[in-house]
């Protein structure tokens, strides 16, 4: 796993200055210096990977309807970038194997979320799997692998017993350090909410990293890391220095 700098991912990109989950975001990450990108992954109807965060296309296309009901021709033909700014007006979905490429060359690593649209689970996970066996330089060190959903992360752990894996927590699980340990994680990633100096505490004693999200000030990102969390997503990667 490679070294999370000034304590911030920049989550979906640099998404604060350019539309969100798309290269744009992601080179203006690069440009900012920020060492780690996190973006999601979700299938379109015919099952090719997409960086993209909801299920519906309005908020962030001018497509319509739900990412998983509609093909990769339709997903191609949208615009990811109008909704955010007219300087962004063309900027695409894009599909996962091109992120992996352009992470090829640049020097940054990744927090790759898997974000199965309904019932797609253990299809978004090995497709994610084998995308990284195939496009993932060698080089370079693996990304970290997250999601959300448990089925998904299993199917991953099953299928690369290496790949350094974290468990997204929304709400706080009292089951946590059983499912962490079952799935071998390297990290947790919790909702900023949701953490409590002790609830740190807990996490770190087990040894696992421990990310919070979504932190977009300054004093709240400074608390977080003073109680022991090793870094926060936020749209902000210069949030700290
Ligand atoms: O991975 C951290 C964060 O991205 C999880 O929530 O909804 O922004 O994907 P969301
Ligand atoms: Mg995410």
């Amino acid at each position: 796993m490679a070294q999370i700098n000034n304590g911030v991912i920049g989550h979906r990109g640099a998404s604060a200055y350019a539309p969100e989950n798309t290269i744009a975001a992601f080179n203006k990450a690069l440009v900012m210096g920020c060492s780690f990108i996190e973006f999601d992954v979700m299938l379109s109807a015919d099952g090719e990977a997409f960086v993209f965060h909801d299920d519906s296309l309005k908020r962030t296309t001018n497509g319509k309807g739900e990412i998983g009901l509609v093909d990769a021709e339709y997903l191609c033909s949208l615009d990811a970038g109008r909704w955010f700014s007219k300087e962004y007006q063309g900027e695409k979905i894009p599909l996962f194997r091109d992120v992996l490429k352009w992470l090829t060359f640049a020097d940054i690593s990744a927090n790759i979320e898997i974000k199965p649209y309904r019932n797609t689970a253990k299809q978004t996970a090995v497709t994610v799997m084998s995308h990284l066996n195939r496009y993932w330089p060698q080089s370079k060190p693996l990304p970290l692998v997250s999601s959300f959903d448990k089925e998904a992360l299993y199917l991953c752990r099953d299928l690369v017993p290496e790949m350094p894996l974290g468990l997204l927590l929304d709400s706080w699980d009292g089951h946590w350090s059983t499912t962490a340990s079952e799935l071998q994680c390297y990290s947790l990633h919790l909702n900023k909410r949701e953490l409590t100096s002790e609830r740190v505490q807990a996490i770190k004693a087990e040894g696992y990293k421990l990310f919070a999200y979504t932190v977009n000030s300054k004093r709240q990102a400074r608390k977080l890391l003073e109680w022991g969390v090793d870094a926060v997503f936020s749209d902000y990667p210069d949030l700290l220095p």
